[in-house]
């Protein structure tokens, strides 16, 4: 090679690793990017192939040198320059002022009478993001070890997998070589020329983001292998991956606070003495930072911006479990002390938490109305978000497999805003071998039936009609809001109905009387009246709410509706026939097939009978002229392939009743293929051929935007 060749070539290496370093910042720091990803695919391309054909070349802070090395055996041991310390937490408004009281009253007291305590009142606020404490060595600017925080004076060695990490700069910004996209950024306070420090430790907290999680959550569970329960243990479990190459397909991300050493605010270091410097100097530097971090003068408006992302944590693309709240002067903090592990000058605001960890102490089985199976997880009563929570659905047992949930296990339990708690996974570290695994039954527990799995389904099912085990929650669903809406009937009272064998289906309720009432437990004169008159007032209710109420498989509102339309009574829809039912607007083969199967069975009609007895007799006009039922879905039509979390009918009637078509094979018709685990492979790579957008179960529900 000639000299000139050498030198231009060279000068092309660094041409294009300063360019890619450039829109890498840009990408993961700024979040302002000015190339497409595959505009940055091109310059990695070109360097890659100019590395291969000379690999002498290729330096270690190379950008396209992030995966690399060896399976490890273990992670060396690696002692931190300075303790890594924690936080001491705030659950509220109290013990913010609480803190600063606090900490006005050490101040005084320790740093001499004269101090002003006013210079407290100056605050970082930041996110605290629910990851891993990671620490990044540079030397030189270069990017040379990081570690985990162990036991906080020592962590393990995690430098290969943390180099992944795209957003983790492997060179850092130097003053000196600031480009022209750059200049535009404000400067940190008193920075020169070259601003790192011959040495630097960084501490930041390494993250997945949700949708990141999801996906790769969604990609492990297609495959059958085992969930992670949160983004946090995602991240563990990857950066503390033997492999680096696997844990560079796992989109990890990472934020950085602050910098273990050199000290802040030390003399003749570069390391700015404010927080708020601090932070841009880090930015400014390659490293991204949290953007949504204030400054503040005054304790009031601290905690209104705290308490504002209480509701605001939804929005991020990521968990944070608090704010922290810190001195913005580092220097105070630091004289400031501490108090064990956690420094005076800094705070951590905890929103209610959405996880705990319990024991699972049993598994009990519910029935639900249509005869499905449901294992439930008995608790160890525990707080999640201010409520105490002893059981939780455990959905399925393919779920409980999946997740290998023991009894005896040390779990997970998430409750997110309104959502019914259910248990996320099992603490696998926390076992001590005596767990129990989980048999699923293969006879109801209730009335001895062999339990079905209808195909392509999860959950298993008791199909006798008359199963005991179901009683109380249909007759709840017959009485409840959306049906036919009988006040002062709760859960509760429907059981003690039935255990003191007054009833034995809904029409038993029409027989009741005062006096039998009056025997039950808890029930007075004027209870037993209001509920008798609720009773009556029932059986004015319509026939759309009748059909509701009867809890026939697959019938919502929009279903009901269509019925009560076209039949006008429950003497006609006796009567009808699939074919029929099938041409029903709204309707549909799936809900066709449940209502005529209804109809068949015996025990049903005598019901209506019996209804019809007591004056449950509904008629209304025949309006055989329906509009198109028109949803959310009206024009689309779905295919729908492999295991979701509900049974397959059960999804498909809620597209249908939300004005959707639903078929079984995927054609250029086909709007969205919606899939579930395990999928049917022609199905996929058909759509895949014809680019038919696929959608994960939630995604379909989100798609109308109603969470249901
Ligand atoms: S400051 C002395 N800032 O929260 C400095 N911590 O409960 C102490 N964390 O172990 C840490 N985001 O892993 C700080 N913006 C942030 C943070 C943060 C998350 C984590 C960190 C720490 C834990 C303390």
């Amino acid at each position: 090679m000639s000299k000139a060749t050498d030198k231009k070539l060279l000068g092309r290496i660094a041409e294009l690793r300063e360019q890619l370093n450039t829109h890498s910042y840009r990408y993961h720091v700024l979040d302002d990017p000015i190339i497409s990803d595959a505009e940055y695919d091109v310059l990695m391309n070109e360097l890659g192939a100019l590395e291969t054909a000379h690999p002498e070349l290729i330096t270690v802070d190379s950008p396209t040198q992030r995966v690399g090395g060896a399976i490890a055996e273990g992670f060396a041991k690696v002692r931190h320059p300075r303790p890594v310390l924690s936080l001491s937490n705030a659950f509220g408004v109290d013990d913010v002022r609480a803190w600063r009281e606090r900490i006005g009253k050490y101040a005084e007291q320790n740093l001499g009478p004269g101090f002003d305590a006013t210079r407290l009142d100056d605050y970082v606020v930041e996110p605290k993001i629910d990851g891993l404490t990671v620490v990044l060595n540079y030397s030189d600017g270069l990017f040379k070890q990081g570690a985990t925080r162990g036991n906080g004076t020592e962590g393990e060695d995690i430098t290969v997998n943390l180099r992944t990490i795209k957003a983790l700069p492997l060179v850092l910004r130097d003053g000196g070589r600031q480009t022209m996209d750059d200049r535009r950024q404000p400067k940190a306070h008193g920075a020169s020329v070259t601003r790192h420090p011959p040495f630097l430790y960084v501490r930041g907290e390494a993250y997945m983001t949700l949708s990141a999680f999801k996906k790769m959550n969604d990609a492990l569970l297609a495959v059958g292998e085992k969930t992670f329960a949160n983004p946090r243990n995602f991240a563990a479990g990857s950066l503390r991956q033997l492999d680096p190459k696997l844990t560079a397909q796992r989109p990890l991300n990472i934020f950085c606070y602050t910098v273990l050493s050199p000290l802040p605010g030390a003399p003749d270091s570069a390391v700015p003495h404010t927080q708020w410097e601090l932070l841009a100097w880090l930015r400014e530097l390659g490293f991204p930072v949290s953007n949504i971090s204030k400054r503040f003068s005054n304790l009031d408006a601290v905690i209104a911006y705290c308490e504002s992302y209480v509701a605001k944590r939804d929005e991020l693309p990521f968990e944070i479990d608090g704010m922290v709240i810190k001195l913005n002067d580092q220097v105070l903090a630091e004289q400031l002390g501490y108090v064990g592990k956690d420094p005076r000058g800094a705070l951590a605001f905890k929103f209610p938490a959405r996880e705990a960890t319990t024991l699972l102490n049993d598994v009990k089985i519910r029935i639900g109305r249509t005869g499905n199976i449901v294992p439930n997880a008995v608790l160890q009563p525990v707080s999640v978000g201010g409520i105490t929570i002893s059981n939780a659905t455990l959905h399925n047992f393919d779920d409980v497999a999946r997740k290998d949930i023991r009894i005896g296990d040390r779990v997970i339990v998430k409750r997110a805003g309104d959502v019914i708690p259910y248990v996320a996974g099992p603490v696998v570290s926390a076992r001590t071998g005596q767990e129990r695994v989980i048999v699923p039954p293969t006879h109801c527990p209730f009335c001895e039936t062999p339990l079905t799995r209808r195909e392509g389904e999860v959950a298993l099912y008791c199909l006798n009609d008359d199963c005991p085990g179901k009683l109380d929650r249909a007759i709840a669903h017959y009485v409840g809001r959306g049906s036919m809406d009988i006040d002062g009937l709760g859960e509760k009272i429907v059981v003690q109905l039935i255990e003191a064998e007054l009833i034995e289906d809904v029409a038993d309720l029409y027989a009741l009387t005062q006096e039998q009432l009056l025997e039950l437990d808890k029930f007075g004169d004027k209870k037993a009246e209001k509920l008798l008159a609720a009773i009556e007032v029932s059986k004015q209710q319509s026939l759309e709410r009748l059909l509701v109420g009867l809890g026939i498989r697959h019938i919502g509102e929009v279903a009901a509706h269509a019925l009560a339309q076209y039949y006008g009574s429950l003497d006609a829809l006796l009567q009808a026939k699939p074919e029929e039912l099938q041409q029903i607007e709204g309707v549909g083969p799936v809900i066709a097939q449940s209502v005529a199967d209804w109809i068949a069975h015996e025990g049903n009609r005598a019901l209506v009978a019996k209804l019809q007895h007591y004056g449950i007799n509904p008629v209304q006009e025949v309006r055989r002229d329906a509009v198109p039922v028109q949803g959310p879905f009206t024009g689309k039509t779905f295919v729908i392939t492999g295991t979701l979390s509900q049974e397959r009918d059960g999804v498909a009637a809620w597209v249908i009743e939300r004005g959707g078509k639903v078929t079984d094979s995927v054609s250029k018709k086909t709007s969205y293929i919606v899939v579930g685990e395990s999928p049917g492979a022609s199905k996929i790579s058909k759509a895949q051929q014809l680019n038919i957008p696929m959608l994960s179960e939630e995604e379909l529900r989100n798609l109308t935007g109603i969470k249901n």
